[in-house]
């Protein structure tokens, strides 16, 4: 196949990327605006595959979008783009606005023009919070921050674009992930680099709140076989084997890591804050996929990709990502 993948250049994309190229023998376009979470780096191993190609833009700005469609020749759109961190909408969510509503819509639109099959990548986080059960695809829309928020209101544009034009889009929601390439900011890679370092370990509130882990690999087989096989118009959930407490993921870092549990500090809690994620697969499991990567196995093997990688996470901690620390938890990172 020929892809356009948007947001390819940050966590999920460029495994997603990778797999693509080098398991299935697809051509793909990167389109992606390269914010302080999308790097080339990421892509670096990719760069001389075969078929590989990249445009630097925004999914907002129509003229990007045809010239990466052009780029591609491209018989799919997958859409990773996205502003991804829950605290950063809480602080400024402008940014998940314009890329959420107005990105996905222009992603639609040029979709419309040149028949395109269409993939939405979303999250189990517009189902909202659920503290008993599991949810289903059929579970109604009940998001709590303005990410979710406006993840969901970019699958109901896409739904709408299947319903009003007969588009072949889909949308397949994950539940948390982790794994190699994800910017600190997200609680598992935070909390490794800070243990590494001997920095405070920040526990949101009593630390409590679950989550349903998948690891990277995992989710991107997941977007593929819904890409490939599933149904236009319908929603396919992929969640992880796992569901852990917060606090339970930070001992196993620290023992990991070799790190002291006096780390841990408990400082206040997110406003809003969803206690738990729970996620059915059954629907996309019925197409052939399946989760391969125990938590266990995956935190170990991710802790081992931190330590052995610091030339990917060094310029993100000496760089912007610090000010972002000091605002969001009140002081500095240790150099
Ligand atoms: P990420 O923050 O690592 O990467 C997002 C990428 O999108 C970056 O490369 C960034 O530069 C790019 N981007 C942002 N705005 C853009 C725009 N306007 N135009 C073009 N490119 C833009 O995110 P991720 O964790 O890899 O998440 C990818 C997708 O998966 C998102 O849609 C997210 O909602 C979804 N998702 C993530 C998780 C998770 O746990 N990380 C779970 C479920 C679903
Ligand atoms: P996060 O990685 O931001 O993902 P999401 O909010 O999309 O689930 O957070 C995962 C969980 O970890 C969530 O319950 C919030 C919590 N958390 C902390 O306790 N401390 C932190 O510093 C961060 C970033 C998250």
């Amino acid at each position: 196949m020929r892809l356009l993948v948007c947001g390819g250049a940050g966590f999920i994309g460029s495994t997603f990327v990778r797999q693509r190229l080098r398991e299935h023998g697809d051509a793909v376009t990167v389109l992606d605006k390269l914010t302080y979470a999308g790097r080339e780096e990421n892509l670096q191993d990719v760069r001389d595959e075969p078929g590989y190609a990249f445009v630097r833009g925004a999914i907002e700005d129509r003229d990007a979008v045809a010239e990466a469609i052009a780029t591609a020749r491209a018989e799919a759109i997958v859409n990773f783009a996205a502003e991804t961190h829950v605290d950063r909408s809480i602080a400024d969510p402008d940014a998940f606005v314009t890329t959420h509503a107005l990105g996905t819509h222009v992603l639609l639109e040029a979709a419309r023009a040149h028949g395109l099959r269409y993939v939405q990548v979303s999250t189990d986080e517009v189902y909202g919070s659920i503290e008993h059960g599991t949810f289903t695809e059929d579970s109604p829309l009940a998001p709590s921050s303005p990410y979710s928020a406006t993840k969901a209101g970019a699958d109901l544009l896409v739904q709408s674009y299947f319903h009003t034009y007969s588009l072949p889009a889909v949308i397949c929601r994950g539940s948390n992930n982790y794994g190699p390439y994800q910017y600190p900011e997200k609680l598992i890679p935070l909390m490794v680099l800070n243990a590494m370092h001997g920095d405070s370990l920040p526990v949101y509130g009593d630390g409590m709140q679950v989550r349903n882990w998948i690891h990277s690999t995992d989710f991107a087989a997941a977007i593929g076989c819904v890409l490939e096989q599933g149904l236009a118009g319908q929603v396919y959930n992929a969640g992880g084997p796992d569901e852990e407490p917060n606090i339970e993921v930070i001992r196993r870092i620290i023992e990991l890591t070799g790190a002291a549990e006096s780390q841990i500090e408990h400082v206040t809690d997110r406003p809003g804050h969803d206690v738990r994620y729970s996620l059915s697969s059954e629907k996309v499991r019925a197409l052939g996929w399946e989760p391969r990567v125990r938590f266990d196995e995956g935190l170990a093997r991710t802790v081992a990709w931190y330590r052995e990688n610091a030339w990917w996470w060094e310029p993100i901690r000496s760089g912007s990502y610090r000010d972002y620390y000091e605002r969001q938890y009140g002081r500095s990172l240790r150099d």
